[in-house]
């Protein structure tokens, strides 16, 4: 639900991101990564060569970049909500903002981005550019997952069982990673961990897939 919250103005706030963000990909331009996805555009970087086109000016209704009221009606979809829109389009936004190499994760972040450029203080869906200073996805599960999904208190997938975690992943990985960031039913949105960054939460969900798979076990 953190997704939810009423957007406050955080102008300052994104430009010093920027910056930050600016000097870390000058800073450490081979950062060995431990996964295995391949280099994305930013969020920024997509918005500035694609999105900017109709959401600079805000031509045939598209929520203009800056404008808060805009972007605030249309937030409260979630991320989850205005990406679908983002990648199947709506009325005049084409699918994929017209650029239908971009995966849903960079669509995320371009509309993470947005969003905080319009006064919004949404989290970065992961950030390879920053140093990786996140905790690993055994420790957020060890820390905070494992309090339901160790036993499969109510109705949560336990860990080690493996067709449950087979069969929820069936939609893929990024539709398994905004669900629980949205949260449903018994599952807080982001596990009831305000702090913890889409990075972390896809590394914590990987983390409990990869052990149900590779070592199941009986309840
Ligand atoms: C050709 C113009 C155009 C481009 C390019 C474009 N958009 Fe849009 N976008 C629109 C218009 C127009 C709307 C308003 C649609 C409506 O509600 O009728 C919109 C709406 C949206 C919305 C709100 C959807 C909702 O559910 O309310 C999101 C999110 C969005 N665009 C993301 C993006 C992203 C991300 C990019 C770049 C990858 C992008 N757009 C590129 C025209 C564009
Ligand atoms: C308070 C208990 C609780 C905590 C803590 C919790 N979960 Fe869950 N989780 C649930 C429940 C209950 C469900 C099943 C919800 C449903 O399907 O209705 C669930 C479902 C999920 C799913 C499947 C979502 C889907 O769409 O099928 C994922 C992935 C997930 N949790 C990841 C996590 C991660 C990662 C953490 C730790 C950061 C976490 N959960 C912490 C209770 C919890």
């Amino acid at each position: 639900m953190s997704q939810l919250a009423p957007i406050l103005p955080a102008a300052s706030r994104s430009a010093r991101m920027a910056l930050m963000l600016a000097l870390a990909c000058a800073a450490a331009p081979a950062l060995s990564d431990s996964g295995a996805v391949p280099p994305e555009r930013s969020g920024e970087q997509l918005v500035k060569q694609v999105c900017v086109q109709c959401h600079g000016t805000g031509a045939n209704g598209a929520p203009r970049i800056g404008d808060a009221a805009a972007w605030k009606s249309r937030a409260s979809q979630g991320l989850s909500g205005l990406t679908k829109h983002a990648i199947a389009g709506l009325r005049k936004m084409p699918p994929h903002g017209g650029k239908m190499d971009t995966s849903d994760l960079e669509l995320e972040r371009a509309i993470t981005y947005m969003v905080n450029q319009s006064g919004g203080h949404w989290t970065e869906p992961i950030d390879r550019a920053r140093p990786p200073k996140e905790r690993t996805g055994e420790q957020i599960v060890q820390a905070q997952c494992h309090k339901c999904h160790e036993k499969g208190v109510n109705g949560a997938p336990r860990i080690g069982d493996r067709k449950e975690w087979i069969r929820r992943a069936g939609p893929g990985l990024d539709s398994l990673v905004r669900s629980a960031i949205n949260g449903h039913g018994g599952m807080p949105a982001r596990g009831g961990m305000a702090n913890l960054t889409d990075a972390e939460m896809r590394a914590a969900i990987t983390y409990m897939f990869q052990t149900s798979v590779k070592h199941p076990t009986s309840p």
